[in-house]
């Protein structure tokens, strides 16, 4: 790929995908400050603006000064009130827009801003549809509303209505991006009801940047067991809702184990109902004799069984459903196998909004807001929606509200003596439904456009008292004179009153000069990104050249010494073989330090090596072979008959442990999908990638390590033409792979090549999806692990093939994929196996959208020391 389409892909993708850490999905307003200005809040490092230029209307109030204190957040210093019409509103067109997803939050605090000492009461508006009534009990309660939205506009609209029962006011405004795949429904909006951290203790609310979407989570205070750890969860979001670390680094459990833990909530509308999200995470590290298994049952519904938490990794566990009742009862049991009482970390709790109201037409809305802005009309609820809700409508305007499943379409605008001044606006052509149009008592100027002629339902309209020049379009005079049309256009002392006059050309050129114009700046932009990009590549490409092959000509044995140890430097590195870290048919694996970083040192014993020549030319030829799936080898040593290799340190131990069960952490079913591609990409470039080609021979789950954020790597690639591997018999030179992987092919042909490697794979593939080793013994007979998914498949029995410790978690489409591709790379003829590259492509397919996106599979339609979530708490912001 070419610089320049990445650059450019960049460019587009970076409008539709925001990392909101940077703030770039954020909108932050502090109604109320001065224009113009903003500040960077001390606590969260958020940017708060002005509402300058996102409404139109209100006064700004700062809060009496005896409640400015410094516990009190900034934003509640300063109000925007809005004494003046019925329904006021804020525009804002955020960076993404339509059919993206927003959490849209407005926080009010009264603070006695007008000294009157009346708390008000009014609704909060969402576009056309009521959100939720506003109720302030008292001065410096602080009320917050929050709102989960896929816009249908490019535009959010946020109302307050009077209801006279004093002035609306509003003390912060907040919009932050949510990822599409979270939150899902189909429901309009989900309003927050309640959001708890369980188990912290402090009494302090998280929000960002602890909190990537900035939620806001609040403290639960119980008397229940706490559980912690001071260890990062998540760390490689692999769950889409990234609930905040810090928030699932706690959890609380039942203080008497046998009891299950019980949440309750009551709403005041019975008729309510609501999503509830589950964020677990275990927090301990479960000793091989303990389990923490549980069954999830929401008002009586199974939700989840048998569900164990991961060690730290966030699971989220959600209703299918949304679910109510006057009494809503969430019970966590633990099953009979369970050692360990039920833990949960955060919940979060939203009541659905069905927002029947349909907004106006779309290309109404717009073409309105068009001429809203060019003309700079200032008129009675020129605000929010044009046509609903129909209490509110804008002036001069009518609609047709034809049924409830039809949006209102605009049928007449009248904008007599409106003060309008220019061009008769082209936007006024798409206002296709229009019937009545009025322009009259105006300064508007230049020719009566042909599109005018376009408005084929126009039956009234008023052009008189204006300054236009030229000739009236002939089709407008035909209508007028067929009767269809009441034209008017009195008034306009330069405009030519007969069909006669000639109508002047010179529009099309002024929209010629400033395209051009555009596309050449464009055009010198492109070039000189292109260079800049050319130049940069050289200039990197030039810097890895040098590394890679400045042991020839160029810098001589200066840096072959950086990468070749004496013995005792790596004394030095492994602190005198102190800690082990595996062991293998070549000798020991040891950990080491070297200029800071871990690394692992794999010495080799004396016998196994064929010779230093091959030995230190096989080193040599690797050290060039750099890759993400590759585990990177740093350095070698070969000094008498010491030899050991240095490679980069892999935290999390290799693939075999976690498949075998040696490793408490059940690997995901998008885990497992990812690590798959991860080593296939691995494979891939060694056959592709390297010249010669290189094949590995000895593709097992041990061989493919895992780092700290469960990335794969492939390990041992390429030595194996000078050492025997693990396994083998040490005598024999001639190599062989490891029983159960080995390419049945070999045995005839003695000759190992790509598709051996593919074979292999194929059964680590196997493997990674049952759980299951590549054989599995009776005491009569051994069956390959090819064989028994084979006839499984065959009977269409995916949930018996696939690991039973995922607990039914995986999604089943992709699990169909996987295991057809691994059987056909472990197909008994070379012929028949894909190549890798054919593998990673397919494995490809299956791990878009499904890796960080483990929430979206719901377990199905599965159906106390209590608490009390309708308890509301006071937190103290961070
Ligand atoms: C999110 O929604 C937008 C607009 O509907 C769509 O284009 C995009 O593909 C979606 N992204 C995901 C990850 O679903
Ligand atoms: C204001 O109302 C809140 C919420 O009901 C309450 O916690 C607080 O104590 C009240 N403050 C005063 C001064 O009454
Ligand atoms: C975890 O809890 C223990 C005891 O409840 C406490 O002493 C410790 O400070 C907590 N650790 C963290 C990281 O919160
Ligand atoms: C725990 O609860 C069980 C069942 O409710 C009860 O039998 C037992 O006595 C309780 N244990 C303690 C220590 O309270
Ligand atoms: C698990 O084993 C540890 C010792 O390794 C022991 O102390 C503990 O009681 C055992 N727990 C259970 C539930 O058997
Ligand atoms: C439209 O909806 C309103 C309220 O939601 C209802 O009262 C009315 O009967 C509906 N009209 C039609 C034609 O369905
Ligand atoms: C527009 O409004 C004015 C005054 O409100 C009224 O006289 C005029 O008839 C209206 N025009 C149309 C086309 O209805
Ligand atoms: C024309 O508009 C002006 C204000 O722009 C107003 O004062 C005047 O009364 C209007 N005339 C007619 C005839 O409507
Ligand atoms: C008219 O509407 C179309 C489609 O909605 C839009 O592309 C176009 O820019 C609009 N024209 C004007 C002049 O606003
Ligand atoms: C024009 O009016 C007719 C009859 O009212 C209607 O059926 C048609 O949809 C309208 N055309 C447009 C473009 O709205």
């Amino acid at each position: 790929m070419t610089c320049l389409t990445l650059l450019l892909w960049i460019s587009i993708t970076s409008c539709v995908f925001v990392q909101a850490q940077d703030q770039s999905g954020f909108i932050s307003i502090d109604c109320g400050i001065p224009d113009d200005s903003s500040y960077t809040d001390e606590k969260t490092n958020m940017k708060y603006v002005s509402d300058l230029g996102y409404v139109e209307s209100g006064t700004s109030h700062s809060i009496v000064s005896d409640l400015q204190t410094t516990s009190l957040e900034r934003q509640f210093q300063n109000v925007r009130s809005f004494p003046e019409g019925k329904r006021n509103c804020y525009s804002i067109k955020p960076q993404q827009g339509k059919g993206f997803k927003y959490l849209i939050r407005t926080r009010f605090m009264y603070g006695n801003y007008d000294g009157f000492s009346r708390t008000p009461e009014f609704d909060l508006y969402l576009g056309v549809n009521l959100w939720e009534p506003v109720v302030l009990v008292n001065e410096t309660a602080i009320v917050t509303k929050e709102i989960i939205y896929t816009l249908p506009s490019d535009h959010i609209h946020v109302c307050v209505v009077d209801k006279n029962k004093g002035t609306p006011f509003l003390s912060v405004l907040e919009v932050r991006f949510v990822k599409n795949n979270t939150y899902d429904t189909p429901y309009e909006a989900l309003m927050l009801g309640r959001r708890w951290d369980f188990g912290t203790t402090s009494n302090l609310q998280v929000r960002y940047k602890d909190d990537f979407y900035d939620r806001i989570w609040m403290p639960y205070k119980s008397n229940m067991k706490i559980l912690n750890t001071s260890l990062t969860i998540d760390e490689t979001n692999h769950n889409g809702f990234r609930p905040a670390s810090i928030v699932m680094r706690t959890a609380i459990s039942p203080g008497n184990e046998s009891n299950p833990l019980t949440l309750t909530w009551s709403p005041d509308d019975p008729r309510s109902k609501f999503y509830v999200y589950m964020h677990f995470a275990e927090v301990q590290k479960l000793q091989s004799n303990e389990t923490r298994e549980f069954d999830i049952y929401v008002n009586d519904d199974l939700l989840a069984e048998n569900f164990r938490p991961f060690y730290l990794f966030t699971d989220t566990r959600s209703t299918p459903e949304p679910v109510g009742r006057t009494k809503n009862e969430i019970v966590i049991r633990k099953t009979d196998l369970s050692t360990l009482p039920p833990i949960i970390n955060a919940i979060e709790i939203y009541q659905i909004n069905e927002f029947l109201q349909l907004p106006t037409d779309q290309q109404d809305v717009d073409t309105m807001m068009k001429i809203k802005m060019k003309y700079g009309v200032k008129k009675k609820n020129w605000q929010g929606d044009p046509c609903v809700p129909v209490d509110y409508s804008w002036e001069g305007l009518e609609c047709l509200h034809s049924d409830n499943n039809t949006s209102p379409r605009l049928i007449s605008l009248n904008l007599t003596s409106s003060a309008l001044t220019g061009e008769i606006d082209p936007a006024f052509a798409n206002l296709t439904s229009i019937n009545k149009l009025d322009l009259s008592n105006n300064s508007l100027t230049g020719e009566v456009p042909d599109f005018l002629t376009s408005l084929v339902n126009l039956t009234v309209l008023n052009l008189e008292g204006n300054k236009l020049i030229g000739s009236i379009p002939a089709k407008l005079l035909e209508k007028s004179k067929d009767g269809s049309l009441s034209l008017r256009y009195g008034g306009n002392p330069g405009l030519c009153q007969s069909s006669s006059c000639q109508p002047t050309k010179k529009k099309k050129s002024g929209y010629i000069v400033p395209l051009v114009a555009a596309v050449l700046v464009l055009l010198v932009l492109l070039i000189v990104l292109a260079l800049f990009c050319h130049f940069k590549r050289r200039s990197r490409r030039d810097a890895i050249s040098n590394k890679l092959y400045s042991n020839g000509v160029n810098t001589g044995p200066l840096d072959i010494a950086k990468r070749y140890f004496n013995y005792s430097e790596v004394v030095e590195v492994t602190n005198n073989f102190e800690r082990v870290l595996g062991k293998g048919g070549f000798g020991k694996v040891y950990h080491g330090v070297l200029n800071g970083d871990q690394v692992a040192v794999k010495v080799l014993s004396e016998e196994s090596a064929q010779g230093y020549k091959e030995f230190r030319a096989e080193v040599e030829l690797l050290m060039r072979v750099h890759h993400t799936n590759l585990t990177s080898l740093i350095g070698y040593c070969n000094e008498d008959n010491h030899m050991s290799l240095i490679y980069e340190y892999m935290a999390n131990g290799n693939l075999g442990d976690y498949l075998s069960g040696k490793s408490s952490l059940i690997l995901s079913w998008e885990e497992r999908l990812q690590i798959s591609l991860d080593a296939a990409q691995g494979l891939e470039y060694l056959h592709y990638g390297c010249k010669p080609p290189i094949v590995h021979r000895d593709v097992k789950p041990t061989n493919i390590l895992l780092n700290e954020k469960l990335q794969a790597k492939i390990a041992d690639f390429g030595l194996s033409r000078s050492f025997p591997v693990e396994g083998t018999s040490q005598v024999s030179t001639v190599v062989a792979g490891t029983i159960g992987y080995l390419d049945p092919e070999y045995y005839t042909t003695r000759q190992m090549n790509e598709k051996s490697d593919v074979y292999s794979f194929g059964v680590v593939l196997l493997e990674v999806v049952t759980g299951k080793p590549a054989i599995s013994r009776s005491r009569t007979q051994s069956v390959h692990l090819s064989d028994e998914v084979g006839s499984m498949l065959a009977s269409g029995d995916i949930r018996g093939i696939v690991d039973q410790r995922l607990g039914g978690r995986f999604e089943a489409g992709s699990a169909w994929k996987i295991t057809e591709i691994a059987l056909a790379c472990a197909s008994e003829s070379s012929a028949k196996r894909p190549t890798m590259s054919e593998v990673v492509m397919e494995l490809k397919k299956s791990v878009v959208g499904k890796v960080n996106d483990r929430d979206s599979y719901r377990d199905g339609p599965v159906r106390m020391v209590t608490m009390n979530l309708d308890t509301e708490m006071v937190p103290k912001a961070r």
